[in-house]
């Protein structure tokens, strides 16, 4: 048997596991590897391992031997049962006070179970998210850890130095007890789904709607790219254009089916929301585009059936541009205001540690959604830790402020020109339904009252009533 020497484990080869091994072997730490097919374990050890300490085990005991107690073994296999499978087969080698960290995208009722059942029996247990695929898996990823304090103290010093890093602070921190790392993982999703439909309109209203080649798109996001809107995801879009297809040497986007498939954390966050009745109507909006986009045939048909103006207009011109712009930066604050308000309202089920600085601290780096602005949704909560939304942020009221009426003049031309703009649509809505101080539901709960005596409650008066609303009561 081998000693016992590896500060930690990690189970699991896939490319996220393989990456994240490398990366935290490269900042000096001792990794124990292990994974269910030998091949890809001895095909690891002899490809990338070099002189770096790894060591591998062949059998579950032989890993886990491999490992300094109190051991610590990170797992990184596909989320949902393989999980579980693997905690099962571990367990039996574990001694209590060892330490284990999901780090898959776990759905986070999935954590909490698991870290009832192993906190129960003494182990303790990290729901522990990780964003930035596998570049960032190797060269620094934001880490989202939640579970055992105790647990995260353990390994503290491996993810910070593993982490990306921005001025000098790594993009990791423990979020909170139980699933509240998991949590943080979901809605990172649900405002990337966001995001990336809101970039993807912009792309839609510049092709359909100005006939914008694949240059002239690179061109507006790389220079989007160097300013407010500077993020991850404006980055690799304006790549995304300069590449081609090496088949038929056309740009590679355009001969991409439109079909958008997803593993449904995007989802998840838009149940969550509807659950907390927290309004993430953007976030909404990125998961139903998606759905959207897998009626292909329908929407072929259909496209042949249902009038409409047909997307172009010779007029558009480098001032719609601009527009477009302003529109992006007003509909990405709303996708981060809507997650954190999200978490701000989950952070009831978390006892109250979810710190949303904290959260944007650790998302400015390593992760899908990092950008520029995050320093300042940063200071937003920095300055005002209990601040009920990031809209009423001084600084982000008045960019929004500022930017509102290129948002109408996008949405209008995307209305007049029949280019569907969901994500754009609902962020002026959500913007619109947030400073209106009368909405509409005085009519809703007047409906209901009618059909159903639901009862109403009244502007000037405390208590619920019903009213007749007509001469036989009964219309529904
Ligand atoms: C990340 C990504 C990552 C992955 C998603 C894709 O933060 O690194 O979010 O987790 O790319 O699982 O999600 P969909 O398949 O749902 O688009």
């Amino acid at each position: 048997m081998k000693e016992r020497v590896c500060d930690i484990g990690l189970f699991g080869l896939g490319v996220m596991g393989r990456n994240f091994v490398l990366n935290m072997a490269d900042r000096g730490f001792s990794v124990g590897v292990y994974n269910r097919t030998d091949q890809k374990t001895r095909e690891f050890m002899e490809r990338d391992v070099k002189d770096r300490n790894i060591q591998a085990g062949y059998t579950v005991k032989d890993f886990l031997s491999l490992l300094r107690p109190p051991r610590s073994v990170l797992i990184s296999v596909p989320a949902g049962d393989p999980v579980d499978a693997v905690i099962d087969e571990i367990t039996l080698g574990l001694e209590p006070g060892d330490l284990i960290v999901d780090m898959g995208n776990s759905h986070f009722s999935d954590t909490d179970r698991r870290y009832q059942t192993l906190t129960q029996k003494r182990w303790h247990f990290l729901g522990m998210g990780i964003s930035g695929g596998e570049y960032g898996a190797r060269h620094g990823p934001s880490l989202m850890p939640g579970g055992s304090s105790e647990g995260y103290e353990r390994i503290r010093a491996v993810m910070e130095a593993s982490a990306a890093q921005v001025d000098k602070t790594p993009c990791v921190a423990y979020l909170g007890p139980g699933s509240a790392g998991h949590y943080v993982k979901m809605v990172h999703n649900g405002i990337e789904y966001g995001i990336m439909q809101l970039i993807a309109e912009t792309y839609d209203l510049m092709k359909r709607g100005m006939a914008y080649n694949a240059d002239q798109l690179h061109a507006v996001y790389d220079v989007w790219n160097q300013g407010e809107l500077k993020s991850y995801l404006m980055e690799i879009t304006s790549e995304i254009f300069l590449k081609n297809d090496e088949k038929t040497k056309n740009p590679l986007v355009d001969m991409i089916l439109d079909h958008a498939r997803q593993k449904g954390t995007g989802k998840w966050t838009s149940v969550e929301a509807l659950e907390h009745q927290v309004p993430a109507p953007t976030i909404h909006a990125g998961v139903g585009a998606r759905d959207m986009s897998v009626y292909k045939d329908e929407r072929k048909r259909a496209s042949e059936t249902l009038r409409g103006p047909h997307g172009n207009d010779p007029h558009l011109d480098k001032h719609f541009v601009d527009h477009l712009k302003n529109a992006l930066y007003v509909g990405m604050v709303g996708c981060y205001a809507q997650g954190m308000a999200l978490m701000k309202q989950a952070d009831k089920t978390y006892e109250d540690a979810l710190d949303l600085e904290t959260v944007a601290t650790i998302w400015r780096g390593g992760c899908i959604i990092r950008a520029e602005m995050l320093e300042n949704i940063r200071n937003a909560y920095h300055r005002q830790p209990d601040l009920s939304n990031l809209l009423l942020d001084p600084r982000f009221s008045e960019d929004l402020g500022a930017r509102q009426e290129d948002l109408r003049h996008v949405v209008c031309t995307a209305a007049r020109l029949g280019i569907p703009a969901p994500a754009l649509m609902t962020s002026l809505a959500y913007y619109d339904g947030y400073r209106s101080e009368r909405l509409p539901a005085n009519l809703i709960m007047a409906q209901r009252d009618y059909f159903g005596a639901h009862r109403y409650e009244r502007l000037d008066e405390s208590g619920t009533f019903h009213a007749q609303w007509a001469e036989s009561e009964v219309k529904g």
